[in-house]
C-alpha cells in the first residue's frame, strides 16, 4: 500500500492504471475510519483490481467551523486499518494540494442542493461537489462507492456525475449501523456515552415510521409524525428536520406511491448532529 500526498503522483498512477487497463474502485472518506466505511471498502476490493482510498478533512464543506475543528485526524491508525484490508493506494493530500492558491472554482449541484441538509448548512454541497469533481478527475475511477446514510450526497453526486459526464459509476452501499442502531459515523465519537445511548432512538422512530408504511400508511406527514413523536420522546434530542422526500429529485413528497422515498432526519444530541434516514419502496 502507498500513501500518496501529491496531485501529480497520484495522476501519474491513474494514468498507468488506465493504460494497463485495471479497474479501479475509489472510496473517497475523510479519515477517522469506522467500520461502515470498512464496509465501503471491503465492497469496492470485490469490485475491482484496484483499491483507492481518499483521506482528506475538506475545510469547504464544513459550514460549522467548530465541527471542522473537533473532527479527528489520525492518518496512522487510518493508514494501519486499510492495510487490513488490501487498499493499494490512499491518496492523502494537504490541503495546498487540492486547493491550490488563487483556487476559486467551484461546483453548484441546482435543485437536489438545496433542501435538508443544504437548508441547514448552508455551502455544504457545495464543499462537497467541488471536492468529489477534483478527486474524481485526479483519481479517474471506474466506480465510487458512498453510504446510504448520505442519501442527499449521493443524490447530488449521482445528479453532477451524470451532469458533468464523468465515466464513474456511483455504487451505494447500504447504512452500516452500531448494535443500537444508531447508524456509524465519525460524528458518533464525539457524543457523551449517554448520548450515545440515547441517539439510538433516531434509528428507532425511523424503524417505526417504515413499519407503518409496510404496513399500509401512505401519507407522508403521518409517517414523519411518527419519527417526531418517537423523538420526542428522548429530552436529549433535538430535532433539526423530519423529511419525506423523493429519492432522485430530494422534493417534498405528501403521498407516497410507487416511487423510492427517503425518509430522513437530522437531530442535535448536544453539540453533535447526526442524520439518518430510512428508504420507503427501495425493495429493503
Ligand atoms: O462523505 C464524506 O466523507 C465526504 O463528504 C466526502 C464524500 C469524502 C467528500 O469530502
Amino acid at each position: 500500500m502507498e500513501i500518496i500526498n501529491r496531485r501529480q503522483r497520484m495522476f501519474s498512477i491513474s494514468r498507468k492504471l488506465r493504460r494497463d487497463n485495471k479497474k479501479v474502485a475509489f472510496v473517497p472518506t475523510m479519515g477517522a475510519l469506522h467500520a461502515g466505511h470498512i464496509t465501503l471498502v471491503k465492497e469496492a476490493r470485490q469490485s475491482a483490481d484496484i483499491v483507492i482510498v481518499s483521506i482528506f478533512v475538506n475545510p469547504v464543506q464544513f459550514n460549522d467551523k467548530g465541527d471542522l475543528l473537533r473532527y479527528r485526524r489520525d492518518l496512522t491508525s487510518d493508514a494501519a486499518m486499510l492495510a487490513e484490508y488490501e487498499v493499494d493506494y490512499i491518496f492523502a493530500p494537504e490541503e495546498s494540494e487540492i486547493y491550490p492558491e488563487g483556487f476559486s472554482t467551484y461546483v453548484y449541484v441546482e435543485g437536489v442542493s438545496e433542501g435538508l441538509e443544504g437548508a441547514s448548512r448552508p455551502g455544504h454541497f457545495r464543499g462537497v461537489a467541488t471536492v468529489v469533481t477534483i478527486l474524481f478527475n485526479t483519481v479517474r475511477p471506474d466506480l465510487a462507492f458512498f453510504g446510504a446514510k448520505d442519501a442527499q450526497q449521493v443524490a447530488v453526486i449521482r445528479r453532477m456525475t451524470t451532469d458533468l459526464g464523468f465515466e464513474t459509476e456511483i455504487v451505494v452501499i447500504p447504512t452500516v449501523r452500531e448494535e443500537s442502531g444508531l447508524a456509524m459515523s465519525s460524528r458518533n465519537e464525539n457524543l457523551t456515552p449517554e448520548e450515545r445511548e440515547k441517539a439510538s432512538i433516531i434509528y428507532k422512530g425511523l424503524r417505526e415510521a417504515k413499519l407503518a408504511f409496510r404496513a399500509g400508511t401512505r401519507n407522508a406527514s403521518e409517517l414523519v409524525g411518527i419519527v417526531q413523536k418517537t423523538l420526542e420522546s428522548e429530552p436529549l434530542a433535538r430535532i433539526d428536520y423530519i423529511a419525506a422526500v423523493d429519492a432522485i429529485s430530494l422534493e417534498p413528497v405528501e403521498k407516497i406511491e410507487d416511487r423510492e422515498v427517503i425518509l430522513s432526519t437530522a437531530v442535535y444530541f448536544g453539540k453533535v448532529r447526526l442524520i439518518d434516514n430510512v428508504a420507503l419502496n427501495a425493495g429493503q
